[in-house]
């Protein structure tokens, strides 16, 4: 079983990535063979960012996963740029690529629409080459959250347009999205995704935010109308928090309805910032013994590329000659 998942190194990472997506690294680690992730410095370019600042967010980034769980010895994990066959990729399969598709996608209308300076191509392509990040380990699985519901879904319908036009080199990966907490929500605003993009300071938490700050930021989210604890649509402030609770203590979010039927939102806000608190509080700690030592996480960064290269070499192979592009072997 291959897994496969990427993550932007946008410095910071929130409790959505943690609940949605972080997850399930950790628990694809025990099952895949191998579970690879990536960090995508690649992905990065495609809007405005300081060219200085990425090296060091990808090192954040690398520290935080590492944090949360990931075993460098038991899942491979590495910087998108350092496997270069990645971007070869992306232009190969952009000849499988309708633009039709890429004119679709949510992420691209959403983004594109607030870039203030230029609308760069790269944001275009974007699904294109998370397509390539997939497709060149012939992915079984890729865990993630429900926004990437739709590139997943592009990567697919990529894999068969390829496999059917020129020769069956891909796998057609399955996105697996978590049951509950695939879209953890905007703590002040509940239409909205939690995001490091979009939210307010006080709309998302940091995997490492300071136990004070997580607690206040749950204290100070949006509830809504009435007083019961219960998912509702009409609730969606709670809703959120229900399963933001239920995730932190492993539980089902019955569970936590259960526990807090009729005691109001005060004390269940008190009782999710400690959950919370409890599930964030070693990985902020860890996080802090590994992010000073840079030469390790570039050494655990370094052979993590050198074994996804490997693979990925392999496929390149046979995409180049299936293609009729390049030396023939
Ligand atoms: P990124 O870096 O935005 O997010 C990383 C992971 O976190 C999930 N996530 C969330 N889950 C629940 N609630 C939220 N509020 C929330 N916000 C983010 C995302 O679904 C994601 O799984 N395009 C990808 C990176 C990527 C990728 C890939 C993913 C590049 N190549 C190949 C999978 C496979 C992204 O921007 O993730």
């Amino acid at each position: 079983m291959r897994i496969f998942s990427g993550i932007q190194p946008t410095g910071r990472k929130h409790v959505g990535n943690y609940i949605g997506a972080i997850r399930g690294y950790l628990e694809g680690q025990e099952r895949g063979d191998p579970a690879i992730y990536c960090i995508v410095d690649l992905h990065a370019t495609s809007v405005a960012y300081d060219p200085k600042a990425l090296p060091r967010y990808v090192l954040d980034t690398t520290a935080m996963l590492m944090a949360a769980g990931l075993d460098p010895d038991r899942c491979i994990l590495f910087r998108q740029s350092d496997v270069r066959e990645h971007s070869e990729l992306t232009w190969l399969l952009s000849s499988v690529t309708a633009y039709g598709d890429l004119q679709r996608m949510h992420q691209f209308k959403d983004k594109s629409e607030r870039e203030q300076e230029l609308v760069r191509t790269s944001l275009f392509l974007y699904p294109v080459l998370q397509a390539a990040d997939i497709l060149i380990y012939k992915t079984d699985e890729v865990p993630v959250g429900d926004d990437q519901r739709q590139h997943l879904e592009l990567a697919r319908e990529i894999a068969r347009r390829f496999n059917s036009t020129y020769a069956e080199v891909f796998v057609e990966p399955r996105h697996v999205i978590p049951d509950v907490g695939a879209r953890v929500m905007d703590l002040q605003d509940h239409v909205a995704k939690m995001s490091t993009t979009y939210s307010s300071d006080s709309g998302l938490v940091y995997i490492d935010d300071p136990p004070d700050a997580v607690r206040r930021k749950v204290k100070r989210a949006q509830t809504d109308s009435g007083t019961e604890v219960v998912r509702a649509p009409e609730k969606p402030g709670i809703t959120n928090l229900i399963e933001i609770m239920a995730v932190s203590r492993g539980v089902e979010p019955e569970d936590v309805e259960r526990e807090f039927d009729g005691q109001g939102y005060g004390a269940f806000k008190e009782a999710v910032g400690e959950a919370l608190v409890e599930l964030l509080a070693p990985v902020r700690g860890r996080y802090e013994e590994l992010r000073p030592d840079e030469d390790a996480l570039r050494e655990t960064l370094r052979g993590g590329a050198e074994r996804a290269r490997t693979i990925a070499a392999g496929t390149m192979t046979e995409v180049r000659a299936a293609m009729g592009v390049g030396e023939l072997g």
